[in-house]
């Protein structure tokens, strides 16, 4: 059961984080997964460390013309993992005190980026019959927030509705779109200050199953999502999410 052998993923910025996790479970599942990021040295060390089964495949998502050549350059993509999502430039600020010249990375990442990826892949897995379509959200794009992320989370709640489009344009050709809405993830890399831990620790408790979220979560919802035992889910947004509140 969802086994992933023979099929080929790729999985957008997971040169780390919660994209790392969900490359290794791919593998682990029996894919090859492309190990795609915007920082080159981030997706070949992390291809080197999961093994002869992760292939890097570095590009910007937002670039069109980038993504149309990296994945022409590979092996046909089965299962899209549209996980990078969070631009260099991330900060939480408020609507009102963010300038009009930031507003463009949320968006490119989270809305341009999918479109791109998507568009590279899909003749190919229509004309093959069989494709899997997975983008990474967040309770951000499902649910209003005073915590400072309004476009970001106008970004991730443009991916929910184009993968239920796609999704219902596509199901007579053997490919399925959905969406996974993520709570808060565990951050784990050396750069992550001591203040930080200690606030995503004080979140965590307010999580019901008392932790925050990790790569490998997500990873086995993705394995779920591109199995042959999943081709009747589709157009669907799961939250994922430890139970926390969602609307
Ligand atoms: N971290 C959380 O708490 C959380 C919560 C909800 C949803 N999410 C979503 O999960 C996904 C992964 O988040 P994360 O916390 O692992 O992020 P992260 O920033 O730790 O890692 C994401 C990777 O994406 C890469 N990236 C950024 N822009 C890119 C681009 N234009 N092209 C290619 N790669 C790019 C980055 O270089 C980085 O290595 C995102 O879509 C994010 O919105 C995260």
């Amino acid at each position: 059961m969802f086994d992933l052998t023979g099929k080929t993923a790729l999985v957008t910025g997971s040169g780390q984080g919660v994209g790392l996790g969900i490359a290794r479970t791919l593998i682990d599942a029996g894919a090859i997964v492309y190990i795609n990021d915007l920082v080159a040295d981030r997706a070949l060390a992390a291809a080197n460390e999961l093994g002869p089964n992760a292939r890097p495949l570095p590009f910007d998502v937002a670039n069109f013309a980038d993504v149309e050549a990296a994945i022409l350059s590979a092996d046909p993509i089965d299962i899209l993992v549209n996980n990078a999502g969070i631009p260099p430039s991330m900060r939480a600020v408020k609507f009102r005190d963010l300038p009009r010249d930031e507003w463009g990375p949320y968006v490119d990442v989270n809305l341009y980026g999918v479109l791109n990826c998507v568009k590279a892949v899909l003749d190919g897995m229509c004309e093959r019959n069989w494709g899997r379509i997975i983008t990474i959200s967040s309770g951000a794009g499902t649910q209003g927030l005073n915590i400072g992320v309004s476009i970001y989370g106008a970004g991730k709640g443009a991916g929910i509705s184009f993968m239920r489009h796609i999704a219902m344009e596509n199901a007579g050709d053997g490919v399925t779109a959905n969406t996974l809405a993520l709570g808060l993830m565990q951050r784990d890399e050396p750069g992550i200050s001591e203040d930080q831990r200690t606030v995503t620790a004080k979140i965590a408790k307010t999580v019901p199953a008392g932790r925050l979220g990790t790569g490998t979560d997500i990873g086995y919802a993705c394995v779920y999502l591109a199995s042959e035992e999943a081709s009747w889910v589709t157009g669907q947004t799961i939250a994922i999410n430890g139970g926390s509140a969602t609307t």
